[in-house]
């Protein structure tokens, strides 16, 4: 991969350092979440605006050598994606990446947790809002939670550095879910965090009155199991509050993108299926990387892109990270939704 002449770290005008990169390898999806897709004729991009593998590596390796440490991969669903293992082995091939992890549905990773393993994924968040099909069909629109739950058993069989579930919590319709999710999850020995529902959902439905709040779920949690003891963060930006159970075993986390926004120390960025950049799930602007990444391709086709072209997308990403927000806003007067839905934009 070519040297950029430019590696300063990608710091916004916060202060804020950019160490972790989300990458979506497909807006499609093999179920339907109310909070993220519509139920029926989603527009999905064609297949030659979908980055390829090889453009996402040297995307990566691009912001590897401006600090970023850290990579995800998400969708859509990523493991709807073609040989998504191929993918895995070149990005844990780059070498200033030190975490590699993806975000599943968990459909089809029975099929496929053995191979993304052994190709150097290393950790592995899987989404599972309920444990009762009636509520998850409610939710996905679709059939599948002895699927997830066969993919979470097969994730813990080849024995990831780690696994961790991730929950919606939506008012009115998960709060029944919250203690037998918890009791499922340290029964298993396995980390779980409940995530406030965001407005980023395709058909728009979303109100302030459908987030249960982080408040709510810890006072449910404490009814059932006791007191919640706080703990230190695993990773200074990560974005949960962790807390450990007054017994000691397990650890639960809660994400309040709502109640209590963590913007102040976000870490990320965003790259879209299509190849653009995002400081924020809720920026309503993106810079096109795949631009640049094509024109370099369109010119020298055959041979390798040019340090100058890496520095096109370098400068490109650096004018990004300089635009972004202080914080997202939602519940504020000047709160504008993103054009794009969660599976358009990569969760
Ligand atoms: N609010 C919060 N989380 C969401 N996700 C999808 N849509 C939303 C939303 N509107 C989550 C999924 C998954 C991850 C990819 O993003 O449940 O855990
Ligand atoms: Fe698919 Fe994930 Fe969106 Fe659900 S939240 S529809 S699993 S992309």
């Amino acid at each position: 991969m070519a040297r950029i002449t430019n590696t300063a770290p990608l710091v916004d005008q916060l202060g804020r350092r950019h160490t972790s990169l989300r990458i979506s390898v497909t807006d499609r999806c093999n179920i339907r979440c109310f909070y993220c897709m519509p139920n029926e004729n989603v527009q999905f991009r064609p297949r030659h605006e979908i980055l390829t593998f090889e453009e996402i590596t040297r995307f990566a390796s691009v912001v590897s050598q401006m600090g970023v440490r850290r990579l995800r991969l998400t969708g859509g669903e990523p493991l709807v994606r073609h040989d998504l293992p191929r993918l895995v082995r070149m990005l844990a091939e780059l070498p200033n990446i030190d975490d590699l992890a993806l975000t599943t549905n968990g459909i089809l990773l029975a099929d496929q947790a053995a191979e993304l393993r052994s190709a150097g994924l290393e950790r592995i968040n899987i989404s599972l809002d309920t444990l009762q099909e009636e509520t998850f069909q409610k939710i996905s629109r679709r059939e599948g939670l002895d699927r997830v739950l066969a993919g979470i058993a097969a994730a813990q069989e080849v024995g990831f550095r780690q696994i961790r579930l991730n929950a919606i919590a939506i008012q009115g319709l998960t709060e029944t879910e919250i203690v037998p999710l918890v009791r499922f999850a340290r029964e298993r020995g396995l980390e779980l965090r409940f995530i406030e529902y965001m407005p980023l959902d395709a058909e728009l439905k979303w109100q302030s009155g459908d987030v249960l709040d982080g408040a709510k779920i810890r006072r449910i949690v404490e009814m059932e199991f006791g007191p919640l003891v706080p703990v230190p963060p695993l990773h200074p930006s990560q974005p949960a509050n962790d807390f450990e159970f007054a017994d000691g075993s397990g650890r639960l986390g809660l994400i309040q993108p709502v109640s209590n926004p963590f913007c102040e120390s976000c870490d990320r960025l965003r790259l879209t299926a299509e190849g653009q950049v995002r400081n924020c799930l809720f920026s309503t602007a993106e810079w096109d990387a795949r631009a640049i990444l094509r024109r370099a391709v369109r010119r020298r086709a055959g041979s390798s892109p040019t340090p100058a072209d890496d520095d096109d997308l370098a400068n490109l990403v650096r004018a990004c990270v300089r635009a972004k927000a202080p914080a997202h806003g939602i519940g504020t007067i000047e709160f504008t939704r993103p054009e794009r839905a969660m599976y358009q934009i990569g969760g």
